[in-house]
């Protein structure tokens, strides 16, 4: 019964086929110039066109908001690339209120960071990544489309975040940088990853959010105004994590996803995004345990208060109760106590990663569905793709289970693989701003 109940979650080869050709299809209408306004995959061209060739170098600041955690960075690139980082929190109230107070409180954090490791003197520059999807205009010039991921402040859609940021700086008058590159986090992590391996064409984040950017051929995007010389190619952050908005992916959606959906911030929006990441995966695996039980085939059908609590079952026991060994449940015990089941039997215990494993493995099907796509596309040889976020780091099997995946649904002769791109917020945002000074991005 458990098994049957499940599995709604597991998706077919068929299926996950179906899934990319709808995704292709949406890519195709993100790119085509007339009918953009209606695309829900938005593919917004990042102005960036070029990738780093490893001699970039120089001490860059970065502002990091939109994953798990908000940073300042100072990064100094040669021939290794150091780094010095704070985080800063961003309590809710700030999350959801004014915009001027959440731009005040980034030129704040800022000017504490730059006082704190005496950069006051300096002119420095800085690559701004806000991982939030983003109609740019240029290298600095980003109006975002929506908010995303919980966050919802006021006046700000619509508003170019650079102009937002420059504003709430020149109130405070005591910090001087120079804004050069404004990023999504996808971005930063191709190009950290590009930075050392020249076959990297794709970026892709699975944390809080996910979303994936990859390098097209200008003659592809059709919606394309900038410049058209050398090189013939963009970087485009596809904004995948609102496919499915249009009602396309309905045929694998669940009551689970609708009630995840309906209870959000931002229903109706970032339906593929609410499958896959982070802000979303525990609470899945919640609501089906909860089914469970209510039919008696968990924890003999009593329940606990903190069980029925909406966020209570973290995406980070996912992670942990897969994490136990095989025939162990050290880890899943020890959640369960936190839940407040402290007599779960072998059976529950197995019944619990059950519902784990078909949540995190769908997860892990249809990034890899969104990665064949984009390998398909691109149809070169041999491709790394650059992965960063909380679920791909830290899920024991997300790696492998994306490997077999992408190797199913791809043309036969590409060649590819997932290769954890290490901080592209901070080293892939002052890449940006460095190779921004190369001409045909100036
Ligand atoms: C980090 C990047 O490593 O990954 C962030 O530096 C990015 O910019 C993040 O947003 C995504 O992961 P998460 O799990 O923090 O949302
Ligand atoms: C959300 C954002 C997107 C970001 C992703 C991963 O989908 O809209 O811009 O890249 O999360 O952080």
């Amino acid at each position: 019964m458990v098994k049957e109940i499940c599995q709604e979650l597991i998706l077919s080869q068929e299926v996950l086929e179906e899934v990319c050709d709808c995704l292709q299809e949406e890519i195709n209408k993100g790119l085509a110039k007339d009918s953009n306004p209606e695309a829900t995959i938005k593919c917004f061209p990042t102005y960036v066109r070029e990738l780093p060739n490893g001699k970039e170098h120089g001490r860059f600041l970065a502002l990091d908001l939109g994953g798990t955690n908000f940073r300042v960075l100072l990064i100094q690139l040669g021939d290794k690339c150091t780094m010095d980082s704070r985080i800063y929190a961003v309590p809710q109230p700030i999350m959801v209120g004014p915009g001027d107070g959440l731009f005040g409180h980034i030129a704040d954090c800022l000017a504490s960071f730059i006082k704190e490791r005496n950069l006051g003197d300096e002119l420095l520059p800085l690559g701004f990544t806000f991982s939030f999807p983003c109609k740019q205009e240029g290298l600095t010039k980003a109006r975002l489309a929506h908010w995303t991921k919980g966050f919802k402040c006021e006046g700000v859609e619509g508003r170019d975040v650079v102009e937002l940021l420059k504003k709430a700086l020149a109130k405070r008058g005591d910090v001087k940088i120079k804004i050069c590159a404004v990023l999504n986090d996808t971005t930063g992590t191709l190009m950290s990853c590009a930075w050392k391996n020249s076959n990297c064409r794709i970026g892709l984040i699975v944390g809080t959010g996910t979303n994936a950017c990859y390098m097209e051929k200008l003659e592809k995007v059709e919606l394309w105004d900038g410049a058209t010389d050398e090189p013939n190619q963009v970087v485009i952050n596809t904004e995948w994590g609102a496919f499915g908005d249009n009602g396309c992916l309905d045929f694998v959606r669940t009551e689970y996803d609708d009630n995840i959906d309906r209870e959000s911030i931002n229903p109706g929006k970032q339906l593929f995004e609410k499958m896959i990441s982070g802000m979303y995966m525990g609470e899945i695996a919640r609501q089906v345990l909860v089914r469970l039980v209510s039919e008696g085939l968990l924890f003999g059908g009593y329940t606990s208060d903190f069980l029925l609590e909406k966020g209570s079952f973290f995406t980070k026991y996912i992670s942990e109760i897969e994490s136990d060994k095989a025939g162990d449940f050290n880890n899943c015990r020890a959640i369960l106590e936190e839940l407040g089941f402290n007599d779960a039997t072998d059976t529950d215990c197995a019944n619990v990663r059950h519902v784990c494993e078909c949540t995190s493995r769908r997860a892990a099907f249809l990034a890899a569905a969104g990665v064949s796509v984009l390998l398909n596309r691109i149809n070169e040889e041999s491709v790394s793709v650059a992965v960063d976020g909380s679920v791909y780091r830290f899920h024991p099997h997300f790696h492998n289970l994306m490997v077999k995946q992408i190797s199913q649904l791809i043309k036969p002769g590409i060649k590819f693989d997932l290769m954890l791109s290490e901080d592209g917020s901070g080293r892939g945002a002052a890449l940006v701003a460095a190779v921004a000074s190369r001409s045909s991005m100036r």
